[in-house]
């Protein structure tokens, strides 16, 4: 099977949303997948600020698909991504609701929680992207399993990083003895699983691909990556050049109240007349002035 980039162009589409993420360098795979899938149903676990989970809804949108969306996390943070912030979610509702909100949901729960909400056999495409140990990883995937379609595909983020108790890196390589897959290296990782029966045609090429095709998909879609990687860090400098900037104009504001203060114009009186003149121009007066 060849695999055709020009039949996708929306893999080429740059994201509309970006904010700290580990995952900005998968979004054009993303997005391709979602041309070539089409879901009926998408699911993400773990959606945090929301960059990946905008990208996918940000092809939806653009292929017209009619898929539905719904990203499920608590917007409580966990021991490897950190505590969030409080107004994450509000955040990003202000950005997914008018865009989005036709077509997909933002479902504040724990995955646990989440699961009567979907019917067996109802889930095309799962993104599980949750709290990163081997324990949490497992149960994500087992007790979402169930949910997945005879079209299912299952994406792992993070099967690339060794360090800190991920473990998504053991697990990948147990699923990888059990059912199709891909992997990309770029990125932290990124498992691509086929778990169902009737899997699109048109991704044989990645179950397919020896050992050179793998090495040419990665790089392309790593090629791709790359760019939305570096407007990423251009879109963090920008966030810290304007924090930087507000932080000034408080010190600014700051210095202004302190150059027009009572104590200063005593200090200036002492320090350029003497006591002399501080005594003759009395306190009672500066007093008055201020
Ligand atoms: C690594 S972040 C997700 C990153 C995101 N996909 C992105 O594009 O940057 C993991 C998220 O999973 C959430 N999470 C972890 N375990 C969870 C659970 N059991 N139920 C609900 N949310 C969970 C955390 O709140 C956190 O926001």
């Amino acid at each position: 099977m060849v695999f055709n980039p020009l039949e996708h162009p929306v893999c080429l589409e740059f994201p509309r949303w970006l904010d700290e993420t580990a995952w900005g360098e998968h979004i054009p795979f993303a997005m391709f997948l979602t041309s070539v899938m089409r879901p009926q149903t998408f699911v993400e676990l773990g959606a945090c600020r929301g960059v990946s989970y905008c990208a996918f809804c940000q092809a939806v949108k653009s292929l017209k698909a009619e898929t539905k969306c719904y990203a499920v996390d608590t917007w409580r943070g966990d021991a490897h991504a950190g505590e969030l912030e409080e107004d994450v979610l509000t955040k990003l509702k202000a950005y997914h609701d008018p865009l989005y909100a036709g077509f997909s949901r933002l479902v504040q729960s724990t995955f646990d929680d989440a699961l009567k909400h979907f019917a067996d056999n109802s889930v095309d495409l799962l993104h599980i992207d949750g709290f990163h140990s081997y324990e949490a990883v497992c149960h994500d995937f087992e007790t979402w399993l169930p949910k997945m379609s005879a079209k299912g595909i299952v994406l792992f983020h993070d099967t690339n990083v060794h360090e800190r108790n991920f473990g998504v890196w053991k697990f990948w390589a147990e699923m990888k003895e059990k059912y199709r897959h891909f992997e990309f290296l770029h990125g932290h990782g990124l498992g691509v699983l086929a778990v169902g029966e009737e899997v699109a045609k048109e991704l044989e090429f990645l179950f397919k691909a020896d050992a050179g095709e793998t090495k040419l998909i990665r790089e392309f879609f790593h090629q791709l990556g790359t760019r939305v990687f570096s407007a990423q860090k251009i879109h963090e400098q920008q966030s810290l050049i304007e924090s930087l900037q507000k932080y000034i104009e408080n010190l600014q504001t700051y210095e202004r109240v302190v150059q027009n203060s009572k104590t200063m114009r005593i200090y200036r009186i002492l320090k350029d007349e003497g006591v002399g003149s501080l005594m003759k121009k009395g306190m009672k007066k500066i007093g008055q002035d201020e």
